[in-house]
């Protein structure tokens, strides 16, 4: 088991935003979790990635992730591709995945790999001296997954990395997410989109008001009451016959 989350709470002063959430990610799966707005996801996965302080255990490779800070997570291999993707807009391109690079020793290493997220993504090559806020939404999305791969993650942590892309750009960033995991990386993908969520994702858990209400195979939950009446509107397709 890659990580291991056990009774995790959250509160914001006295709103306890999360409550009881446990999770396993084993190294390599990508795992959804999917819930409406306000119901926990964000917060999740800032007490995983060292952003928010937490009651309860979150192991990382076998050990305690506290002390828990978003320095230390990173280093530890945990890279967090934030709401709202966390783009520097009034920087170049190229100075956001320099951003990237930042917490790793090997800075020649560093430099070949952004050569390399150049050829992954030719579009940033040829923005690079671009401002940052001058990209697509789309392009945007990328740079921000470019850059949380520069710190050589094991483990990437996305926050609805579609929300306001469009759909042709969605199914893009879904099919990079897909190839991501081919790598060997693991993913813990947070998202409203439950369908397509649910095609490129191995296991998930649905939240509601900050509880995990249900969780299973990717199979198993588009089957799932609670998650077809929540997300996928309407009937279970094993009770319908439909594929
Ligand atoms: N900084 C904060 N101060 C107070 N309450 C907060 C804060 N951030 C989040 N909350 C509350 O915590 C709960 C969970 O919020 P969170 O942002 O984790 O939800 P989410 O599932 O990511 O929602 P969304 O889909 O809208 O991004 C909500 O009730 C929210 O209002
Ligand atoms: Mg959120």
């Amino acid at each position: 088991m890659i990580l291991t989350v056990r009774g995790l709470e959250v509160f914001y002063g006295p709103i306890r935003a999360v409550r009881c959430i446990d999770l396993d990610i084993e190294a390599g799966e990508i795992v959804a979790l999917i819930g409406a707005n306000g119901a926990g996801k964000t917060t999740t996965v800032r007490a995983i990635a060292g952003l928010a302080p937490f009651l309860g255990a979150i192991t990382y490779n076998g050990k305690s992730l506290t002390p828990n800070s978003a320095e230390h997570n990173l280093r530890a291999g945990i890279s967090l591709v934030p709401e709202g993707r966390g783009i520097l807009g009034r920087m170049t391109v190229e100075d956001n995945l320099n951003l990237g690079t930042y917490c790793r020793k090997d800075q020649a290493q560093a430099a070949k790999d952004i050569d390399g997220m150049f050829e992954r993504f030719p579009i940033l090559r040829e923005r690079r001296h671009s401002l940052a806020s001058l990209l697509s939404g789309g392009e945007q999305q990328m740079l921000a997954i470019a850059r949380a791969l520069l710190s050589r993650p094991r483990l990437l942590l996305l926050d609805e990395p579609s929300l306001g892309l469009a759909p042709k750009t969605t199914v893009a960033v879904f099919e990079l997410i897909s190839s991501l995991r081919r790598d060997g990386l693991t993913v813990l993908l947070v998202e409203q989109k439950a369908r397509q969520t649910l095609k490129i994702a191995d296991r998930a858990y649905l939240l509601e008001t900050g509880r995990v209400v249900t969780s299973g195979s990717a199979a198993e939950l588009a089957n799932d009451s609670l998650m077809t009446q929540a997300f996928l509107g309407g009937t279970p397709s094993h009770e319908t016959g439909a594929p």
